[in-house]
C-alpha cells in the first residue's frame, strides 16, 4: 500500500506570537510518499530538491522521526516503511520546512494504517520531529501544517491547541530571499528574559491580533502585527529588513515581519493583487542588495 500526502509551508509567530501562533499558506509545500513493506522498520529511501543536504538516517530525518515516534505510541513499532521524501520548501528558509514534512508524513502513516488517530493527535509526534531539526519542540509552524489555518498554541503543558477563524478576504505574500538561517541560530541570539513593559506590548498584540481575525478588523489586525521580541534582534540578520518592512506597509500590506525565525518575509493583505504588488516591492528591495529572492502569495 502506497499513499502521497502533501503539507504546506507556514508562518510561525506571525510577528508577535513567538512560539504560539502560526498559519498555513495554501503552496508551497513538501510531498511525502509512504508504502508499506513487510520488513519491519522505517527506511527514508530517497530524498528529491534538498541537493542532497538532509539526512537519511531515520533517526534523524524529521518525516521518519515523527512516523517513528507515531508508530511507538500506537504500538505498531513491527511496521514496515518506506518513505519518499520531495522536498519542495528550502532548508532553513522560515517557512516551516522541517515541520511540513513531518506533518505530510504523519497525514500519510495515520491515512495507511486505517487512521488510528486523529488530526490533533499526531502533533506530538510532529513536535519531537523539530526537536531533531532544531533542538526545539515548538508548535507553531507543525500546529498550523497538521491543522491548516490560524492556529494558537494556547499552552504546551499540556498542549492546548485552538484554530483561529480568518477573515474571507486574508492574502499572505511570502518573499525568500537566498539566504538560509538556522532555527537553532536565530534562536540562539534571543533574549532569555524581557523587560515587563515589552511584555504587555506583546500580549496587547497578540490579543490584537486573535481578536482582529475573528470580528475580523483589518485595522486591528494591522496594527497588531509589531514584535518587540525576537523581531528587533533577528532583523540584524536580514539585510535590509527595516526597509523593507516599511515599503511593504507603505504599499498597502496591513503589516510585514519575519516568517518564523527568517529570512523569509511574510506580509498580510486584504487583495491578492495588493499581496502581489507587496512582494514584487519586497523582492526589488533585495535586489537592491543583490539578493535574489522568490515570491508567493496565498490566500489564507
Ligand atoms: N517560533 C519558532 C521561532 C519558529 O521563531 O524560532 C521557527 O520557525
Amino acid at each position: 500500500k502506497t499513499i502521497k500526502a502533501f503539507a504546506p509551508a507556514t508562518v510561525a509567530n506571525v510577528s508577535c506570537g513567538f512560539d504560539v501562533f502560526g498559519f498555513a499558506v495554501e503552496q508551497p509545500g513538501d510531498e511525502v510518499t509512504l508504502t508499506l513493506k513487510k520488513e519491519p522498520g522505517v527506511v527514508v529511501k530517497k530524498i528529491e530538491g534538498d541537493g542532497g543536504r538532509l539526512p537519511l538516517a531515520p533517526e534523524k530525518n524529521t518525516a521518519s522521526v515523527a512516523v517513528l515516534a507515531f508508530l511507538e505510541a500506537i504500538d505498531r513499532k513491527d511496521e514496515g516503511v518506506e518513505i519518499y521524501l520531495k522536498k519542495n520548501l528550502p532548508l532553513g528558509s522560515g517557512m516551516g520546512s522541517s515541520a511540513a514534512s513531518a506533518a505530510a508524513a504523519l497525514v500519510g502513516i495515520n491515512h495507511l494504517l486505517g487512521e488510528p488517530l486523529q488530526r490533533k493527535e499526531l502533533l506530538p509526534f510532529a513536535m519531537e520531529a523539530e526537536r531533531v531539526a532544531c533542538g526545539s519542540a515548538h508548535a507553531d509552524n507543525v500546529a498550523p501544517s497538521l491543522l491548516g489555518g490560524f492556529v494558537l498554541i494556547r499552552g504546551y503543558d499540556p498542549l492546548d491547541v485552538v484554530g483561529i477563524p480568518t477573515p474571507e478576504d486574508l492574502y499572505c505574500t511570502l518573499v525568500h530571499p537566498h539566504l538560509e538561517l538556522k532555527t537553532e541560530d536565530s534562536r540562539q541570539v534571543l533574549r532569555t528574559s524581557i523587560p515587563l513593559k515589552d511584555a504587555i506590548t506583546q500580549w496587547g498584540n497578540i490579543a490584537g491580533l486573535v481578536a482582529g481575525l475573528m470580528k475580523p478588523d483589518f485595522g486591528l489586525i494591522g496594527r497588531s502585527l509589531k514584535d518587540v521580541i525576537a523581531e528587533p534582534v533577528r532583523a540584524l540578520l536580514i539585510p535590509g529588513f527595516d526597509e523593507i518592512k516599511e515599503k511593504a506597509v507603505e504599499t498597502g500590506a496591513l503589516g510585514c515581519g519575519i516568517s518564523g525565525s527568517g529570512p523569509t518575509i511574510f506580509a498580510l493583505s486584504t487583495e491578492r493583487e495588493l499581496a502581489s504588488r507587496t512582494g514584487k516591492v519586497i523582492q526589488q528591495q533585495f535586489q537592491k542588495l543583490k539578493l535574489e529572492s522568490e515570491v508567493y502569495v496565498s490566500k489564507i
